[in-house]
C-alpha cells in the first residue's frame, strides 16, 4: 500500500533588480560532492540543534533538502560579491565564478537522483513567481529553467489573486498535503517568490501486518498517551551508540534506496539532549553503523502524522547567511534593487503501515527467509518515548527530511 507521504515547501520572498551572466565551466571538481554533502548535514544538524533550543517540547520536521533547493535558486541570481561568496560556502557550493556553474550542475544532478529512485515516488518541483512588471534579466530565468526546471510565472501581489495562485502551485505539488501556507496575502512589495516542493510517498521494505497494529501506551516525558503503535520483528540495521546515549535502527523502504533512521535516547536520557549532542559526522556514522550491524529486532513505532511549519530567517542568519537578509540582491538579475524579506518552510510527515500489501511483503520475504532461522532473541526496539528520525537516500547522501516527536498525539 501507499504509504508515507511528505511534503515540503520552502520560500524566499524577495522584493527585486538586474541580471548577471555566470560563466559556464566544464572543469569538474571531486571535492565538489563532498562540500555539498558536508554542508548538508552540517546545515541539517545546526538548524536542528537552533529549533529544539527554541521549541522545546514541540514536534518538528523540516526538509533540508528542499531549505537547499530554494537557496540554490537564488544563487543562481546572485551577482559576484559578498553576499554570494557567504550563500555559496554556506551551501558547499564553489565560490569560484568558474565552477559555480559546476556546482550548479552538480546539486541539479542530485536532485536528478532522488527524484529518479526506484521503488519511491519524489516529485521536487521549483518555481519562480514574478510580480507583473518586475524584469528579471534573461540569463537568471534561463538559468533556473536549465538547472531546476523551474517554472517561471508572473502573478499580481497588489490583489489577492498573486497569493492564491502560489497557494495553490504548493498544494498541487504537494499532492494536497500543504494545502494553503499563506492564510493572508503577500505584501504588495513582493516583487519575486522562488519556492521549491518536495513529495515523496514509498512503501516500507518490511510493512507492517494489519493485526500487529495494536493500541500503546507513549510516554512524552509529561504524560503517558494512548497511540497506535506499528510492530514488527525483521533483521535490520541497528546501532547502540553508548557515548552519544542513544540506539537507533534503519527501516528501509523499498529498494533501499532510501530509508528512515529512527534515534531513541536511552532509558533515563532526554531527547533534547540527543539532540543537543549530535554533530554532523554522526549522520554518516549512524547511516555507516547501522549498515554493518544488521540484527534481528523487535521493534514498535507509533503511527504518527503531523505538519509543521516555521520561518527560518532566524536561523538562517544565525547559521551564516545574513547577508541574505541585509543587503540587496539580485541587482544583476533584475531591473530594480531586491531584498530577501522572509523564509518559510512547512513540512509534514506521516508513518503508517500500509493496507494493501502485496509486493513490498514479497520483496521483503525474500530477504528475510536466511535470517529467520535464528533463534536469538531479538533485541527491543520500542519508540514509545520521544525520539528523532531522518530520512536519507543514499546514492547522493542527502537528508530529505529530519525531525523529531515528542507527542504522537499532536
Ligand atoms: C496538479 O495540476 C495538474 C495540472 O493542472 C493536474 O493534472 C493535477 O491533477 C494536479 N494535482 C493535484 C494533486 O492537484
Ligand atoms: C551491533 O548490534 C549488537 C546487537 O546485535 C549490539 O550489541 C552492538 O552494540 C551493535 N554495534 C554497534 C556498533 O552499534
Amino acid at each position: 500500500m501507499i504509504f508515507p507521504l511528505l511534503l515540503v515547501v520552502t520560500f524566499l520572498c524577495a522584493t527585486v533588480d538586474a541580471g548577471g551572466k555566470i560563466a559556464v565551466s566544464k572543469e569538474s571538481n571531486k571535492g565538489l560532492k563532498k562540500n555539498l554533502d558536508s554542508a548538508e548535514a552540517a546545515f541539517a544538524i545546526k538548524l536542528g540543534k537552533l529549533l529544539n533550543e527554541e521549541l522545546k517540547e514541540k514536534n518538528v520536521v523540516y526538509s533540508p533538502l528542499s531549505i537547499f533547493n530554494a537557496l540554490v535558486l537564488i544563487l543562481l541570481g546572485l551577482e559576484e560579491g559578498a553576499t554570494r561568496d557567504e550563500l555559496a560556502s554556506f551551501l558547499g557550493f564553489s565560490k569560484n565564478p568558474a565552477s559555480l556553474l559546476t556546482s550548479h550542475q552538480y546539486f541539479s544532478r542530485i536532485l536528478n537522483s532522488v527524484k529518479h529512485s526506484e521503488g519511491v515516488t519524489v516529485n521536487i518541483a521549483a518555481g519562480l513567481f514574478v510580480s507583473n512588471g518586475i524584469s528579471l534579466k534573461e540569463q537568471f530565468l534561463e538559468d533556473v529553467k536549465t538547472y531546476y526546471n523551474s517554472e517561471v510565472t508572473n502573478v499580481a501581489f497588489d490583489s489577492n489573486s498573486g497569493t492564491d495562485f502560489i497557494n495553490n502551485w504548493i498544494s498541487n505539488k504537494t499532492n494536497g498535503r500543504i494545502p494553503k501556507l499563506y492564510f493572508s496575502s503577500l505584501p504588495a512589495n513582493t516583487k519575486l517568490v522562488l519556492s521549491s516542493a518536495l513529495y515523496f510517498a514509498a512503501n516500507w521494505l518490511n510493512p507492517f501486518s494489519k493485526e500487529l497494529i495494536k493500541p500503546d501506551k507513549f510516554n512524552t516525558g509529561f504524560s503517558v498517551v494512548d497511540v497506535k503503535m506499528l510492530t514488527n520483528e525483521k533483521t535490520i540495521p541497528y546501532t547502540d551508540n553508548p557515548s552519544l546515549r542513544f540506539r537507533a535502527i534503519g527501516l528501509d523502504y523499498e529498494k533501499k534506496e532510501f530509508t528512515l533512521y529512527i534515534v531513541l535516547p536511552y532509558e533515563g536520557e532526554l531527547l533534547t539532549n540527543v539532540i543537543k549532542n549530535l554533530e554532523p559526522q554522526h549522520i554518516r556514522q549512524i547511516v555507516g553503523a547501522t549498515q554493518d550491524n544488521i540484527t534481528k529486532i523487535e521493534y514498535k513505532i507509533p503511527y504518527v502524522k503531523y505538519s509543521w511549519n516555521h520561518d527560518l530567517d532566524t536561523q538562517l542568519t544565525t547559521l551564516g547567511i545574513g547577508k541574505l537578509f541585509s543587503s540587496p540582491i539580485l541587482t544583476k538579475s533584475a531591473s530594480d534593487s531586491l531584498v530577501v524579506s522572509n523564509v518559510k518552510h512547512a513540512a509534514d510527515i506521516e508513518f503508517t503501515e500500509s493496507g494493501t500489501i502485496a509486493s513490498a511483503v514479497t520483496v521483503i520475504g525474500v530477504s528475510r527467509v536466511g535470517l529467520e532461522l535464528s533463534v536469538e532473541d531479538p533485541i527491543k526496539f520500542y519508540v514509545d518515548k520521544p525520539f528523532a528520525f531522518f530520512i536519507y537516500h543514499h546514492e547522493t547522501n542527502s537528508i530529505l527530511f529530519k525531525g523529531w516527536v515528542y507527542n504522537p498525539l499532536e
